[in-house]
Parts: C-alpha cells; structure tokens; sequence
C-alpha cells in the first residue's frame, strides 16, 4: 500500500525498546504535568484578574512561580523528545516536515511565551503590561499546545501524509479529523484541573478559601473534562473506539481505571480532602498517559510496529546518557529547591 511505502526506513535502537517507551512516557508525563500548571495557573490568574481583592498581594508568588514552571517543563520535554525520536523518529520527523511551517513557529513562539512569562512576574503589581503580557503568553502556549497535537496525531496516522503530494508548503495541518478537537481540548480542560488542584495545594496551609477554591477548579474541571474524555473516545475510528470499550482487556482496563480515579479524585476535591485528591488524581494522569500511548500502537498498527526496530545494542552510550541525564536532573531539583526556598524568604 502506497502508505506504507513513505514510512521512513527506521535507524537501528541503542538499548531494549521497552526502557526507550518506558523513558519516553515518564518524562511525556512530566512534561505534561508541568506544562498544565503553567497554562493552568496562567488562565486563574487571568480570569481572577480585577475579581479578587487583593489579587496582587495574594498571587505575586504564584506570577513568580510560573516562569521557574516553565523552564523545567521544557526541560523535561527534552529527554522526551529524544526518546520519541529514537523510537518513533522516522514517523516524527516526517510529520514535523509536513507542516515545517507552522512547527518551526514554535521555537521564535516558545521564547516570546517564556519572556512574556517573566514579564508578567515583574511587572506583576506595578504595571498594566503584566496582564498583557500574560495574555501573550496563555496565547502562544495555545498555539503551541495546537501545533503539538497536530505533530503527533499526524505522526501515528501516516494514511495522511498523502497530502504532501498536494501541498508541499509544510502547512498541512488535521483540521478534518475528528480526534483534533477533544484531543486538544482535554489538554486545555486538564491544565485548568491541574492548575486548580495546585492553586489550592498553594494556598492549603495560608487560605481556607482559596483552597477550597482551587479544589472547586479542579472538580469542576473534571467533571467537563469526563465529557470531553467521552467526546475524544467516540472520535476515534470505530475499530479503535472499541479497542478500548473491551475489544482489548488491558486497554479497557486502563481506560477504566483513568475515569474511576479522576470520579474519585472530584469527589474527594469537593470534600476539600486535597491529600487524597492529589494521589487519584496521579493515578488518573499515570493513566491518561498510558491510554495515549496505546492509542498511538493501535492507530500503527497496520503500518508500524516497534517490533519492527532492529537493536544494536550500544550500552556504554548509553550508559553514559542515562548518567548525564540523572546528573542534569539532579542539578534541576537543586535549583528548584534553592529558587522556591528564595520565594518563600522574598515575601514580595
Ligand atoms: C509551552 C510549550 C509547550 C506546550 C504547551 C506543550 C504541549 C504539549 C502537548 C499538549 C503534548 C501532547 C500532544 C498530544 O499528543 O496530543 C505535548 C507532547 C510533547 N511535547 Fe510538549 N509542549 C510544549 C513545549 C515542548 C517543547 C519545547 C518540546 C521539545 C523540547 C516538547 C516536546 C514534546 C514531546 C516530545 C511530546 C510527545 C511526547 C511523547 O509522545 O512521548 N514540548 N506537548
């Protein structure tokens, strides 16, 4: 079949490709976690914007956290990125060709959102360009979010790179499948819950209210989120649709315990029991990870399969890899510590 036939020849893997996907998928969750809180915390602070009083005072810490956010979410994205490129890197790269334009985008975007991030920090209190700069940033990470989405969904369905042979400009983009939308919606939906359940975990020691308030975010959020959940899943192909409804048990059972967790995690949320909240909610993203990444294995299936991968085994670069990996994680979790130790100490 002619798909078939402009699937990239794949490049041999250094290491077992089980510990590549199970890399892949730890630090995709990371990223992702880290990534809803920026969004998350950016649009209640933009929406609490002129509604609270002593809105500055309360959420200047919070405006400061977003930018050290951030950086450790991309950060995490890289090691993700390199797992998935060694591993589906023939898939997607050529769907990063295919719409070239809009992807390289995200680089001059991505640094506009970071800046815009920090801007808004600094001018938090004492300008008007804070909120813009806010805006600019929410806006940018939608775009990119959107660009994301579209990159990987076009990457597991090679049935529509065809449309290359008819437009060569590198903007072809999935606007006609019907997965787009809730896909993308259910990131948006989840940073809101994400950013609700920090909000709260923020303020759980300081302010009763506001920690209430962020878990009404968060339940509320996955309340629409359980909808958007159902919209993405009668989106998908049929024969993929019931993949997950018992046509395949561990999928179904993965799906199943996504949606008992986060039902758990609201209910507890409403009853301000955010310890408990917290750890469903972990097992819901745990989860929601797994479940997309099967959806990714049956949407190849036909046309890939990671069996496929021929290993070569290069375990002293390996080796060394998952040492300077460690070695850089560690570094970042002392950052972490000594720049969130400085936020408590600069009560400003
Ligand atoms: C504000 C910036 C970013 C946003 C909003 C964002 C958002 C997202 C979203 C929504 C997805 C899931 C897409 C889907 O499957 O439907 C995703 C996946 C991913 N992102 Fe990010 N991302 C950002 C920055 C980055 C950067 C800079 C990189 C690369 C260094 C990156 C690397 C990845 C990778 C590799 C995946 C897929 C991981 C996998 O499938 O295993 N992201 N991101």
């Amino acid at each position: 079949m002619q798909t078939f036939s402009l699937i990239p020849y794949a490049e041999p893997i250094p290491a077992p490709v089980e510990i590549l996907v199970l890399f892949e998928q730890l630090f995709f969750l990371i990223h992702i976690i880290l990534i809803n809180l920026i969004l998350g915390l950016g649009l209640i602070l933009l929406y609490k914007w002129n509604r609270e009083t002593n809105f500055f005072l309360n959420n200047k810490l919070i405006a400061k956290k977003i930018p050290i956010l951030f950086a450790i979410g991309i950060n995490m994205a890289i090691p993700a990125l390199l797992f998935l490129q060694v591993t589906f890197g023939h898939l997607f790269y050529t769907s990063s060709i295919l719409m070239g334009t809009f992807w390289i985008l995200i680089i001059p975007f991505l640094i506009l959102a970071y800046y815009s991030s920090y801007v808004h920090y600094k001018k938090f209190d004492i300008s008007p360009i804070a909120k813009y700069a806010l805006s600019l940033m929410i806006i940018m990470v939608f775009y990119i979010a959107f660009m994301l989405v579209n990159n990987l969904s076009m990457m597991e369905l090679p049935e529509k790179w065809n449309a290359y042979f008819t437009n060569r400009d590198g903007t072809i983009l999935l606007w006609g499948l019907p997965s787009l939308y809730p896909r993308y919606l259910h990131f948006i939906v989840a940073s809101v819950a994400v950013g609700g359940i920090f909000y709260s975990l923020y303020f759980s020691k300081k302010d009763q209210t506001k920690k209430q308030e962020g878990l009404r975010i968060f339940a509320y959020a996955t309340m629409v989120q359980i909808l958007v959940g159902i919209w993405f899943l009668i989106s998908l192909p049929k024969d993929i649709m019931l993949k997950f409804m018992g046509g395949e048990t561990i999928a179904t059972a993965i799906l199943l315990l996504g949606i008992f967790a986060a039902i758990v995690s609201l209910i507890f949320a409403l009853r301000t029991n955010i310890k408990i909240s917290l750890l469903f909610l972990i097992l819901t993203l745990i989860s929601m990870v797994i479940n997309r990444y099967n959806l990714r294995i049956f949407h190849l299936e036909d046309n890939f399969r990671l069996s496929q991968l021929n290993l070569v085994p290069q375990w002293d670069v390996f080796t060394i890899f998952i040492i300077i990996l460690l070695l850089g994680i560690a570094v970042i979790i002392y950052m972490l510590k000594i720049s969130f130790n400085k936020t408590n100490e600069v009560k400003k």
